[in-house]
């Protein structure tokens, strides 16, 4: 395993995490999800990815009772939690960063955990409707409690994030310091394009997310949406239009050719593609069964295989054209 900073912080995170949208409590159980995490962490991930809305609290209960039969040191590991959606109606607690729903929020992640802190902490998606300012004060101040360590922005605009990195600055609080964004071969617009001046004048981090765009890059999807799958379970039918777009998937066919050449799978290609963008801190996998994280586990050795002729075979069969972000 290979670690990187996270952006300019002491904090150190395995090139490859582990995710569990979708897959915990939906198609990974409390034993599976041991299994999934035990063969994650013997490859060296040191950071697990959780959100709130995850099935809607089950995933981080499922994740909680993992760590608590896998047993490891807590110093070993980081564990992340994102707070927006929210899991409850009332008219305070949904699509919200204001600071009663983020200091109540965390605390219900932390019960659901079965832990004292988050290393990460995640507003998941921007709230126009509380001001940037309110946002800052309250994750610096669950910081200070030492409910969290470091805290950090998904899918929010460069500018938004840009603002609460001045907010921070002014009134001397804990900044912002990492951005969790789509970033796959077919979704690259923001990461490369909007978020560029983030890394370079704020070194800011990045935990990116659906680096097989939900299984699309591994090419499993090329002749329609199989039994076993993300594409089939009830819930999910919004991914069908990206999972059988005929234009990404006419391009998966030759990337393929190029994966084969290498000696290794499309999966491991396409997230080996993602580690070798150096504005990447993590790259968050996910997997619904154990053999997934054994062979995306094995793309850290592919990335030397991408030498400049590969990345640009890779980047003429790409082109232009992307998939809308799913955010
Ligand atoms: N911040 C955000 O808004 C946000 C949004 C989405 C995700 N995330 C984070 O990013 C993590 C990863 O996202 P993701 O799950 O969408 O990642 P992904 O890598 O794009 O998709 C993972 C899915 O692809 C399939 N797969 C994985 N490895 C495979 C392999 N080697 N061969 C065949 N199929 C394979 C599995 O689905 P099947 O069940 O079909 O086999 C697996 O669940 C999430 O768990 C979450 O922590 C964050």
């Amino acid at each position: 395993m290979e670690y990187r900073h996270l952006g300019k912080t002491g904090i150190q995170v395995s090139a490859l995490s582990l995710g569990s949208w979708v897959t915990f409590h939906n198609q990974v159980g409390l034993d599976a999800a041991v299994q999934s995490m035990s063969a994650a962490y013997e490859a060296g991930v040191n950071f697990f990815d959780n959100a709130e809305i995850y099935a809607n609290g089950k995933s981080e209960e499922i994740m909680g009772a993992a760590l608590k039969k896998l047993g490891w040191r807590r110093g070993s590991y980081l564990i992340s939690t994102k707070l927006f959606w929210g899991i409850q109606d009332g008219i305070n607690e949904k699509n919200t960063l204001n600071r009663k729903y983020l200091i109540e929020g965390l605390d219900n992640s932390l019960k659901r955990l079965d832990l004292e802190y988050v290393d990460l902490l995640f507003c998941h998606r921007p709230d126009p409707s509380t001001p940037i300012e309110e946002t800052v004060w309250a994750m610096h101040n669950l910081i200070e409690r030492g409910k969290a360590f470091y805290w950090g922005t998904s899918e929010w605009s460069a500018s938004e994030i840009v603002a609460a990195i001045e907010i921070a600055d002014r009134h001397h609080l804990h900044k912002p310091v990492m951005e969790q964004p789509q970033y796959n071969m077919f979704t690259r617009q923001r990461f490369d394009v909007e978020y560029a001046r983030l890394f370079k004048d704020y070194g800011y981090g990045s935990t990116i997310w659906s680096p097989l765009a939900s299984g699309l890059l591994t090419g499993k999807y090329n002749n329609g949406i199989p039994k076993e799958s993300r594409g089939n379970l009830p819930g999910y039918e919004w991914l069908h239009d990206q999972l059988s777009n005929q234009n990404a998937i006419e391009k998966i066919r030759k990337l393929q050719v190029i994966a084969t050449g290498l000696g290794v799978t499309l999966a491991q290609m396409a997230i080996a593609w993602c580690l070798k963008n150096p504005n990447v801190s993590t790259v968050i996998t996910g997997a619904s069964r154990v053999e997934q994280v054994l062979e995306n586990m094995k793309s850290i050795s592919v990335v030397e295989k991408l030498t400049p002729d590969i990345m640009k075979s890779i980047a003429d069969i790409l082109g232009k054209e992307q998939l809308p972000n799913l955010e």
